[in-house]
This record gives structure tokens, sequence and C-alpha cells, in this order.
């Protein structure tokens, strides 16, 4: 069985806030096989990109992660490593592609620039594991090669530019060519393609899947949206309320899923609906106010009972990869 390359145990993250905590993750652990794609899915509001900037150490001041969280990253437990250690580890092996790309683009540089400080952080890393001491060549060429690659156009042209000279589309590409220059081992990628217009989002996508089987980096793939998740990923945890409400692969999520909001999801999508006649939208919108020991999808189920509200369920294994959050799996003795 391949290494987890990142294992997450009972993540809890609060945001202080001016009347004191909310608590949006909860006792999340999900683990990361080497080469795997995990989607994270849930609705504005659910966690995931705390999840995201939890992982990569990119939290807000307000935050604080619980005691019991440990984020191992190839074995190593990085929860409480140093700033400047977790720098160099996200420089080099975590790299992050945000919606907006701007925020992980330098304003200042032109595009050859940053994708060659990429390409250069790569090359310290292969020296000093490898032992080489020969600088590489060609520098240029590997950035004309990286931009083709992701489809980027005049490419010779771009590399002069400056990120607010690129659109959106472009700039998620330039990012997916730093990835590609870093070559890092684990991407986390948070809605990348959701600011984008459909044709761009289909694009950039199957960019990012081409990426993957290429290089074979392992991926977190963080959306809202279901379909997009069932088409990239191996895995999927679907998060609701900063839990973990089901979780299995691609093929079992979308054909066979068994928590209500999973359903709800799925009948959400569009084309789906659309067979059906309907748009089964999942009605009303997450409150967490009220909700302690009880399922945190009780106000919304369809399906609630009395016992939904006496207590939150356990994550309920039903076969080797397939765990579901609902007392209607809970094993009875
Ligand atoms: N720095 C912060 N301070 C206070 N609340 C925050 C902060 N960042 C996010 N939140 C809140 O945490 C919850 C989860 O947010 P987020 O992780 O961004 O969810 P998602 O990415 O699924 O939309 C939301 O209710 C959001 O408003
Ligand atoms: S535990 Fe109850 S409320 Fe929660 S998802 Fe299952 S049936 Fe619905
Ligand atoms: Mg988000």
């Amino acid at each position: 069985m391949p290494e987890a390359i990142l294992e997450v145990q009972h993540m809890s993250v609060d945001y202080k806030v001016q009347f004191g905590k909310i608590r949006v993750l909860k006792d999340v652990s999900l683990s990361l096989k080497q080469g795997e794609v995990l989607s994270l899915v849930g609705e504005s509001g659910s966690g995931k990109t705390t999840f995201a900037l939890a992982v990569a150490k990119l939290l807000a001041p307000n935050s604080v992660v619980s005691k019991d969280t440990h984020v191992f990253f190839r074995g190593r437990d990085i929860i409480n490593v140093k700033r400047s250690e977790m720098d160099k580890i996200r420089g080099t092996e975590i790299f992050m592609i945000f919606q907006n790309p701007f925020m992980s683009l330098n304003p200042l540089m032109r595009i050859k620039d940053q994708l060659g400080e990429a390409m250069a952080v790569r090359n310290k890393r292969h020296r000093r594991d490898s032992g080489e001491n020969k600088e590489p060549k060609g520098v240029e060429e590997e950035i004309s090669s990286v931009l083709k690659s992701v489809r980027i156009g005049d490419s010779k042209e771009i590399m002069e530019r400056y990120p607010h000279q690129l659109s959106g589309g472009q700039n998620q590409r330039i990012m997916l060519a730093m990835a590609l220059a870093e070559r890092p081992s684990l991407l986390i990628a948070d809605e990348p393609s959701t600011a984008l217009d459909v044709t761009t989002q289909a694009q950039v996508l199957a960019l990012i899947k081409e990426v993957i089987k290429n290089t074979g980096m392992s991926m977190i793939f963080i959306t809202h949206d279901l379909a997009i998740a069932g088409s990239i990923s191996d895995r999927i945890a679907v998060l609701y309320g900063g839990m973990v409400q089901e979780i299995g692969t691609a093929k079992d999520i979308l054909s066979d899923p068994k928590h209500p909001y999973t359903v709800g999801l799925i009948e959400s999508i569009p084309s789906k609906s659309k067979k059906e006649g309907h748009l089964e939208a999942i009605k009303g919108s997450y409150n967490p106010v009220g909700l302690e020991n009880m399922c945190l999808f009780a106000p919304r189920c369809p399906l609630a009972q009395g016992i939904c509200r006496e207590q939150v369920p356990e994550l309920v294994r039903l076969q080797s990869d397939h765990y579901v959050r609902c007392v209607n799996y809970v094993v009875k003795n």
C-alpha cells in the first residue's frame, strides 16, 4: 500500500471573534496517499479553506488550532514546526493554488522571474538531496517549456508581463506552471476554477488533471461542486459545518451516497436534476446556533428524527473506504 503523504488527525480550529470563539473545524481526520487526489466538498462556510490553510500553516492570526490536532506530512508532524521551517516546506514540498491567484503571485515580479525563482527553489532542493553541485543550465528554455505545457499561448510575450497584465485564467495557468516548475509532492488547490468563466474553468480543470497525471503529485482539491470533484478525484470527503459527514471513493460518493446531505448535493447537480425534471436544492442554510450534541444537518434534513437531536452521530465505516456520519448507519448491538 502506498505511503500516506499527508495524515491529518483530529483537526479542530476556532476563530476568535468579538464575542468569543467560533469553532469552524471539528475533529477532522483525513489522509492522503502518495499520488492520490482527494476532494473536499461542501457549501460556502463549511470550513474547506480553513482546512487548507491549517495544513499549510497559513491561518489568520485570530485562529486557534486545538492541542489534539496533528498534521503528519511524509511521516513528520508539522503542526508545531517553526515558521522558517514551514516556509521552507511550503516553498518546496507543499504548494497552494488559491481561488484568487493574486494571493500567491507577486505583483511586482515579471512572470519569468517568478517562474525562475520556483525553479531555483527546486534546483536547490535537488542539489541538497542528490549532493550534486552543478548549476542547471537553460532556465529560460525551461520557463518557456512549462508555459507551453500549461497552454499559455505566446510564452515569450507572457514571460515579460506582470500578473495584473494577465486574465484570471492566464494567472491560474501561471500558478500551475509554478507548480510544474517547483514539483512539490503535495498540491492544495482551493477552488482554483471558481472565479473563472465556464469555458476557462473547463480548460483549467483539464490542465490540472493533466499535470497531476503527468507528475504523480498528490492533491487536495477543494470545491463546492460535487460534479467537478467527481471528475477529478480518487476519493471525496463531504464537509458540513466543519465536520466530515461522508468520505469514500469518488465512485461510491456519486453513485451510492449515504448521507442525506450528500444525496442533496447530488440532487442539486444541474444535469441530473434536469433529467429528472426539477432542481432539488437543499433547503435552508447552515446556522451553527443551538447545534451542540446533535447532528449538524438535522435542521435541514428530510430524514431527521428524534434521535438525531440527542447525539452527534459517529463516523461509521460501511465498507473498506466508505464512511458516513448519520444515525441511520450507526451499528447497533
Ligand atoms: N479569520 C476569520 N475570522 C473569523 N471567522 C472566519 C475567519 N476565516 C473564516 N471564518 C469563518 O469560518 C467559517 C469557515 O470559513 P471557510 O474555511 O472560509 O469556509 P469555506 O472555504 O468552506 O467557504 C465561515 O463561517 C467563515 O466566515
Ligand atoms: S443523523 Fe438524522 S438528521 Fe443527521 S443526517 Fe442522519 S437522518 Fe439526517
Ligand atoms: Mg473557501
